[in-house]
């Protein structure tokens, strides 16, 4: 069976760009794929965080994962640290990966390639990346856009090591959803919606209440010539909002923007389609919280069985790479 593999960062709430960029589509492979999901919480390290902030985000984004729909009785779910083969691999790939690979990642450039106090595990970012992937031999990644350059580097990675030391890892391929894969802030619509955005206006969470996505979606800027039309170039707030529209309900942009004649009909739209995709997500969260004993049930046994699928790929990638194994 082919196996799934992704992950997300436990650095802040969860938005609708996560979910209609990746969650949505760990849903539906569950169902399909023997999937892998991680909660990578060595990789929310890099950058500046509070220890108890992490501690708490990791424990609601599994609740979170799992009133969105993933089912632990289909999937497996687990914390990144939990299974030490990540950090293992990832120091093999990092003496695979080379430094001009790893200067050219646009998130590493992004984030403060320029900046003397970076930490350093913010540059070898991907070769953690690709050891979560590599180690579960997985075929398919879904991920939104933002992370296709991480998944070039990843293939290129092992085919290197496949090449150099023999045949080790199979080569993953990123699953990026036709709708929804680059959701934008809905303050500044030519920028992607972000969990470290500075202000909340423009970035709709997935435990927002019906009102809150209304204010925000009722503010969302578009531009002055209040005809719907689906053009990213032209009109990136209107478009942005017929995507994510979209996304939620399975419908055709251009089908949709002929429909609404005034912006006001679309965010009326819009907030329709959020309230009644988030509703019974958030009733589920409610309930999960009631027990996170059972959350961390969820995740130990999900640890267990990662380790079980991880430690022969770690074991021959040590092997080949010439390291004697005891
Ligand atoms: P992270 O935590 O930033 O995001 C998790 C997932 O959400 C997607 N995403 C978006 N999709 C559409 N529109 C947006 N505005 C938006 N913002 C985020 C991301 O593309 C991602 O799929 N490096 C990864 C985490 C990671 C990973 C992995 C992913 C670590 N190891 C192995 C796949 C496989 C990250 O920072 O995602």
């Amino acid at each position: 069976m082919i196996r799934v593999l992704s992950g997300i960062q436990p650095s802040g709430e969860l938005h609708i760009g996560n979910y209609f960029g990746a969650i949505q589509a760990w849903v539906n492979d569950q169902h399909s794929f023997d999937s892998f999901f991680t909660i990578v919480d060595l990789h929310a390290i890099t950058v500046e965080h509070s220890p108890e902030e992490l501690r708490s985000n990791t424990l609601s984004l599994a609740m979170t994962l799992l009133a969105a729909g993933l089912d632990p009785q289909i999937c497996t779910i687990f914390v990144q640290s939990h299974v030490s083969a990540h950090a293992e691999l990832s120091w093999l790939l990092e003496c695979t990966a080379t430094y001009g690979e790893l200067s050219r990642m646009t998130q590493f450039k992004e984030k403060g390639r320029s900046d003397e106090s970076i930490r350093a595990g913010l540059f070898t970012y991907p070769a953690l990346m690709a050891a979560d992937i590599l180690l579960y031999q997985a075929e398919r990644v879904p991920v939104g856009e933002d992370q296709r350059q991480h998944l070039e580097l990843t293939r290129d990675i092992a085919i290197r090591f496949n090449t150099k030391y023999g045949e080790t890892f199979k080569i993953p391929e990123a699953t990026i959803p036709p709708l929804g894969a680059r959701v934008m802030d809905l303050a500044h619509p030519t920028k992607k919606m972000s969990k470290s955005a500075k202000s909340r206006a423009g970035t709709i969470f997935i435990l927002d209440s019906p009102d809150e996505i209304a204010k925000k979606v009722g503010r969302a800027v578009t531009d002055a010539e209040n005809r719907v039309e689906y053009d990213a170039d032209r009109k990136p707030g209107v478009t942005n909002l017929l995507e994510i529209y979209c996304a939620a309900t399975g419908e055709n942009p251009s089908e949709v923007a002929s429909r609404h004649k005034m912006y006001g009909d679309l965010k009326k739209s819009a907030t329709d389609a959020l309230v009644a995709l988030l509703e019974p997500l958030q009733a589920r969260y409610i309930e999960l919280s009631k027990d996170p004993a059972e959350v961390g049930r969820i995740l130990k046994l999900g640890s267990q069985k990662a380790m079980d699928i991880a430690a022969p790929t770690l074991k021959m990638a040590k092997n080949n790479i010439g390291l004697v194994i005891p």
